[in-house]
């Protein structure tokens, strides 16, 4: 793993990785990284959870549990507003940790991209060439910051979130223009095309789709999966007419970690949303144990709209493809809600632990 993660497993950060002993020897592991991110120019923190695991021998003793745990108090006394964790189990749920966010998956046949590709050029990023692809990322709405010496380790594991794979510049004329970080070409479900998974892009998205078939060409792939933000309206129309798209929430789940502090480090998107004088007017408050949110409360001029359950309250402010608790919401509160949220989610890319 230490291979695969090489940010989660750095010597240097060793307190990221919080284990139970027994005799001496690890027999249950949390990983946790904080991260800054930036989305839709506000900055909040964020703390990703990976690499859960427990010796069988030491299992059902509630050893992940209390790591979880306390990852989740460590994150919280860090700043952290929110947690991913990648993955689906009871153990996240019990703690409040539910689906979340809206994404989209593109799906892309290569015999569908018919765009000359125009005199641009695909080359694969090492470690050495970095700078420039990471400069690509600095215009984009949404995304992890990283340092160069962040990224240069993530380039050099050459792996793609959990699969192997590789991050590609798109040029012209030796000017980046696009970037885009794909795992190998596999088949789906009951052997169907060899689709190559794109997690992670950046600049020109008309750039990025006109280069496509050099990268299946390279890899043998007769299809792309894209996954992309669901505002990315210049991916989404250089993709009209020739894909099919499916929403979808987070990868993992994603739990709260304090309301407040999201609420208010969104606060100039929300003003410019719903404007500085309703945001004014808003009061947000949570009932939380050191653990876990259990309700959510809006109030605004002696309405109030309460969400008690850990879906809702997660969907009212991060959004949800199938769940949408504010839909049968009345009333000014309500109205104004509508306008001011969901609030955005980062997606992986190659910050997946
Ligand atoms: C998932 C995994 C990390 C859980 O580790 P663990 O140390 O056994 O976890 P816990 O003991 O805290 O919880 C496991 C279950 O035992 C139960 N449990 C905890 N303490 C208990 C106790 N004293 N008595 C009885 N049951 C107990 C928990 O309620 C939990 O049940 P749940 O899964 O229905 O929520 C472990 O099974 C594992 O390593 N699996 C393989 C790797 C993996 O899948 N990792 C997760 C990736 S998302």
């Amino acid at each position: 793993m230490g291979v695969d993660y090489p940010l989660l497993y750095d010597p240097h950060r060793l307190e990221q990785l919080r284990i139970f002993t027994d005799a001496g020897r690890p027999v249950s592991l949390v990983g946790t990284i904080l991260s800054d991110v930036t989305l839709l120019g506000c900055q909040t923190r964020i703390a990703s959870v990976g690499s859960v695991c427990t010796d069988p021998r030491a299992r059902g003793h509630g050893l992940a549990g209390q790591l979880v745990d306390d990852a989740v108090q460590r994150a919280a006394e860090a700043g952290a507003s929110l947690m991913l964790i990648s993955g689906h189990r009871t153990l996240y749920a019990r703690r409040g940790g539910v689906e979340a966010g809206l994404f989209r998956r593109y799906h892309v046949f290569v015999r569908d991209l018919t765009s000359p590709t125009d005199g641009l050029t695909l080359r694969t990023v090492t470690p050495e060439t970095c700078d420039q692809a990471l400069r690509l990322f600095e215009a984009e709405p949404a995304r992890f910051r990283r340092d160069l010496a962040d990224y240069a380790k993530q380039i050099a594991c050459e792996r793609v979130m959990n699969r192997p794979g590789h991050t590609w510049l798109v040029e012209r004329q030796g000017r980046p223009m696009a970037l885009f970080s794909a795992d190998h070409p596999r088949a789906g479900d009951g052997g169907g095309p060899a689709t190559i998974q794109i997690r992670e892009l950046a600049g020109c998205r008309l750039s990025l789709i006109r280069a496509l078939p050099l990268a299946a060409r390279e890899l043998g792939a007769d299809a792309f999966a894209i996954d992309a933000y669901e505002f990315d309206r210049s991916l989404e129309e250089a993709l009209k007419d020739i894909v099919r798209w499916d929403s979808m929430p987070h990868t993992g789940v994603v739990k709260l970690l304090d309301p407040a502090r999201l609420w208010r480090d969104f606060k100039p998107l929300i003003a410019e949303r719903i404007g500085a004088e309703a945001l004014g007017r808003i009061s947000v408050r949570s009932e939380s144990d050191d653990l876990r949110v259990h309700a959510l409360t809006f109030e605004m001029g002696g309405e109030i709209l309460t969400f008690d359950s850990p879906e809702d309250l997660t969907a009212a402010l991060l959004g949800h493809p199938n769940h949408k608790p504010l839909i049968n919401a009345r009333g000014s509160l309500a109205d104004i809600l509508h306008k001011a949220l969901p609030l955005p989610l980062p997606m992986y890319g190659l910050n997946y632990v």
